[in-house]
């Protein structure tokens, strides 16, 4: 602070006025985003992104005291789970509708034994009209990737939804709840997601009045959280899937079984998740009833039904309370696909967290699906067990690849930076993508003799300091897991 006023006092003898007022308006904006920020200057859009970041993990828009950052944990891949909330101490603002006393958010704000249970987040998807009973229960999507998963089907692939919303966000792909027909402006896109999340999530009571209970956030700050969101992640899609393959035999067959083959009926994995992604295989022929064979590249919805499967881990774990829910739109059933490659560290699975392990959610394709009406419909694709195990071991080792990507990113960000504390922030973010890869790979016994040593001597390297040798080393696990030669 004390050469920051020196320089203040020696630019004021110098400078008119006019200069003075822009002067002061910078220095105010560099001490309001503290750091210059976790991602260098010469990455495109690093300073909006930087901001965008400092207002996603520190802004409350006058609220209840949440920020994007109270669901959205920057270590935990942008995500909670029922584990991660049990770490959190009693005072988070998370669980702002716990707080004794007369608290206005005590009731249809949050339901507690689902958010502790389950990491449900209470979502009224179809408006605030009838808060009592028009509500549903979600879990808290990851962000990554979000730069290849956004783009809604064209007229000619017409899959039931509609548009707006311009661009799919959210579990049923209809964005955040906003009222469209009273903000024409807002069209569902991915930067009118924050209006809708300031609204539901950071209320300091259920009249939800804007000025009053949050502020509106500013259009910089609209741009700004856009920034730094599509920064997240895989920026482009992965290699072909059917150009790569898999060092495991038994990933590489799992690789061959979500491609299709030796299946029994007419979809796969590929068909709706193409190459991992979000989107559509724009060469399969959809059947029909599915979506529109429309052989295009676009993030559609389908009706997999798993919120109505019976026994389910809500209707266990808390019988009877975890409410219908009813997709995009009004009564539709269609839930928007995700990706795939980021899912293995981001357990549980699907809109509400149904399934807890990459097995059982590879299960959930394979096995009839008795719902809570009665009916019983047949399996989404029909694999054998030795199958559901090929493809969870095959989305193990594609999330270990890209932890090692987003970690060796994450260095080589690092060693651009001269703050020591973004730096730091940068490296322990490295830190948790390796010990997230050695999880997930730990979760089925794979290359435990090749790349697992290699993420622990990366690990080690990078608490050294060693940076160059632990990206070295991060590079080998990759080419231990994926043989890339025929991309
Ligand atoms: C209380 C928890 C909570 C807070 C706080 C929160 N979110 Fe979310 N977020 C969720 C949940 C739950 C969903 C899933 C919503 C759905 O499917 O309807 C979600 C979904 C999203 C999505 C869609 C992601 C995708 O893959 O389609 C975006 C984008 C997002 N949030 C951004 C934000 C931003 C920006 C903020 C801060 C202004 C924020 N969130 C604050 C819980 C939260
Ligand atoms: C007909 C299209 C379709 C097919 C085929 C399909 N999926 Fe999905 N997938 C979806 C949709 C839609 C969702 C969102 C479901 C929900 O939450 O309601 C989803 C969700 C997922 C998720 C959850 C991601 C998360 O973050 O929770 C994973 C993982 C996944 N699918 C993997 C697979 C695998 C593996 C296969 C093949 C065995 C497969 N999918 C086949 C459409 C499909």
């Amino acid at each position: 602070m004390k050469s920051l006023c020196h320089l203040f006092d020696r630019a004021a003898s110098i400078l008119q006025p006019a200069s003075l007022t822009i002067l002061l308006l910078l220095m105010y904006h560099v001490a309001a985003f503290a750091s210059g920020g976790i991602m260098p200057q010469d990455y495109p859009n690093a300073g909006l992104i930087n901001n965008g970041r400092w207002i996603f993990f520190n802004e409350t828009f006058n609220g209840n005291g949440r920020t994007c950052g109270s669901c959205h944990r920057e270590d935990n891949n942008f995500t909670i789970d029922p584990k991660s909330i049990a770490s959190l101490p009693d005072d988070d603002p998370l669980f702002v509708a716990e707080r004794e006393g007369d608290n206005p958010l005590a009731e249809n704000f949050e339901k507690p034994e689902l958010m502790h249970k389950l990491g449900l987040i209470l979502e009224n998807t179809n408006g605030f009209d009838d808060l009592e009973h028009n509500y549903t229960m979600r879990s808290v999507p990851h962000l990554l990737a979000m730069r290849t998963s956004l783009t809604p089907p064209s007229d000619a692939a017409n899959d039931g939804t509609d548009t707006p919303p311009d661009e799919r966000t959210g579990w049923s792909g209809d964005g955040a709840p906003t009222d469209l027909s009273a903000n024409p402006e807002l069209r569902g896109r991915l930067r009118d997601f924050t209006v809708g999340a300031i609204r539901q999530h950071f209320t300091k009571t259920l009249n939800r009045e804007a000025g009053v209970d949050f502020r509106m956030p500013t259009e910089y700050e609209l741009d700004a959280l856009e920034a730094f969101m599509l920064s997240l992640g895989r920026q482009q899609e992965f290699d072909d899937f059917h150009l790569i393959r898999m060092k495991d035999e038994r990933a590489d067959a799992g690789r061959r079984n979500y491609l299709g083959e030796n299946v029994a009926g007419a979809l796969n994995c590929n068909a709706c998740h193409f190459n991992g992604g979000a989107n559509t295989d724009p060469n399969f022929d959809f059947p029909p009833g599915v979506t529109p064979a429309a052989f295009e590249m676009s993030n559609r919805s389908f009706a997999p039904r798993v919120e109505e499967l019976i026994d389910q881990p809500g209707d266990i774990l808390a019988g009877g309370q975890l409410p219908f829910d009813d997709g995009f739109g009004h009564g539709s059933n269609l839930f928007n696909a995700p990706t795939v490659i980021e899912a293995a560290d981001t357990a549980p699975f699907f809109h509400s967290n149904q399934v807890d392990t990459v097995e059982a959610m590879v299960a959930f394709y394979a096995t009839q699906r008795h719902l809570r009406n009665g009916e019983v419909l047949p399996p989404i694709v029909g694999l054998n067990g030795s199958q559901v195990a090929n493809i969870g071991a095959f989305l193990r080792v594609l999330n270990a690849d890209e932890n090692a990507r987003s970690a060796i990113d994450l260095i080589q960000r690092a060693r651009k930076l001269d703050d020591m504390s973004d730096r730091r922030t940068n490296l322990y973010l490295a830190r948790t993508e390796i010990q997230d890869a050695l999880e997930v790979l730990n979760g089925a016994n794979l290359h435990f003799a090749d790349a697992a040593p290699l993420f622990k001597k990366a690990r080690k390297l990078i608490k050294r300091g060693r940076l160059k040798k632990a990206i070295k080393k991060l590079e080998q696990a990759r080419d231990a897991m994926i043989d890339r030669s025929g991309v």
